[in-house]
């Protein structure tokens, strides 16, 4: 069994780790650290855990941890890990955005190698530490990766997506308010969303108009994409059957998808739809499992060539 610490696991992501980690047979949990608990119970915060765990939270590290997942905010994970050197053994994993872009992936002694699997599977495997991908950020390349592996893509591409209310984390936000939230619908950083810079290394050169919206719902995000392509729907089809043919996670429907498919899952299913001169694709993933907990196991099963969906065989609840 390998050893797992979790860094801020009383917030959204590293709970689902939690469960997670729980329910992997080749992890255990070692630590899960947090700054404003320790010494408190797991099943205080993560009130699903009461009867399940006696482990408490702690503010001490095993720096000779065999794997360390950061759950922490942008521009954290840095601070966290210049302080605290880990073991030359230890994998670390970052949810954060600190190592995502190029420019950002050499840190320390570690290469940091972007962890989207349906892009470079081969980099995951001998990697040592792995920046995972944002969750608007997965939602839309998986949307987009087919078209831009054939050189497709030759102009704009307009998107929308929704995200439910754990996309921004526990914090205070008014937009978390339950009231301002529900029966609502509001964009945010229309063309600017800090996704972009990702996006933009792993697709290169597409033009991308992206408009974030906040959803009336707590997890998942659907994205819709468009833009021009001049070959045929069944061309379309064919292609992106192909790609995904041999990535366990991510489906082609044939038939027109909603949320509620993917909540609870590691999956993302994909769907096209040919209008005149328009490809309209669509996404739906969970942001808190493809969208990041989940595929942050996902790129530890690749690292330790286990099965890629180990201790992630989920079902959604659909109803
Ligand atoms: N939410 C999503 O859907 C999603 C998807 C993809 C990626 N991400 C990224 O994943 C990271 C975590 O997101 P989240 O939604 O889980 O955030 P969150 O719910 O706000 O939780 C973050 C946790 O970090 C801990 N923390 C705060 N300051 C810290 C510090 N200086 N050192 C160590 N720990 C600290 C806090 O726990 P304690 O008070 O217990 O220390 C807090 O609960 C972020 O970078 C986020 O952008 C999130």
């Amino acid at each position: 069994m390998k050893k797992v610490g979790i860094i801020g696991g009383s917030g959204y992501t590293g709970g689902e780790l939690i469960r997670l980690v729980f329910n992997h047979p080749a992890l255990v949990l070692d630590f899960v650290y947090s700054t404003s608990r320790p010494g408190t119970p797991l099943y205080d915060t993560h009130l699903d855990l009461l009867g399940r765990s006696q482990i408490n939270f702690t503010d001490k590290i095993n720096l000779e941890v065999d794997i360390v997942f950061l759950c922490i905010g942008h521009g954290k994970s840095i601070k966290f890990l210049e302080k605290n050197q880990f073991s030359r053994e230890t994998i670390i994993i970052d949810l954060s955005n600190d190592f995502r872009l190029e420019k950002d992936a050499q840190f320390q002694d570690y290469n940091f190698v972007y962890g989207l699997p349906e892009y470079q599977k081969n980099k995951i495997e001998g990697a040592r530490a792995i920046a995972n991908p944002g969750c608007f950020a997965t939602a839309i390349q998986l949307a987009l990766l087919p078209l831009v592996e054939e050189g497709l893509i030759k102009e704009a591409v307009h998107i929308n997506a929704t995200t439910g209310s754990t996309g921004a984390g526990v914090g205070s936000s008014p937009t978390l308010h339950f009231s301002w939230r529900n029966n609502n619908i509001s964009w945010y950083k229309p063309f600017t969303h800090q996704h972009l810079g990702e996006i933009g290394e792993t697709l290169e050169h597409p033009k991308i108009y992206f408009l974030p919206q906040r959803g009336n719902f707590t997890r998942g995000i659907f994205s819709s994409c468009y833009t021009r392509f001049e070959k045929s729907f069944e061309y379309a089809e064919n292609l992106y059957k192909n790609y995904y043919n041999t990535h366990l996670f991510t489906n082609v429907s044939d038939n027109e998808i909603s949320l509620k498919q993917v909540v609870n899952t590691n999956n993302c299913v994909v769907h096209l739809h040919k209008y005149e001169d328009q490809l309209l694709i669509t996404s739906a993933i969970d942001n808190l499992l493809k969208g990041a907990s989940g595929q942050a196991i996902q790129n530890l099963n690749l690292i330790m060539g286990w099965e890629e969906d180990l201790g992630l065989q989920l079902k959604a609840s659909v109803y």
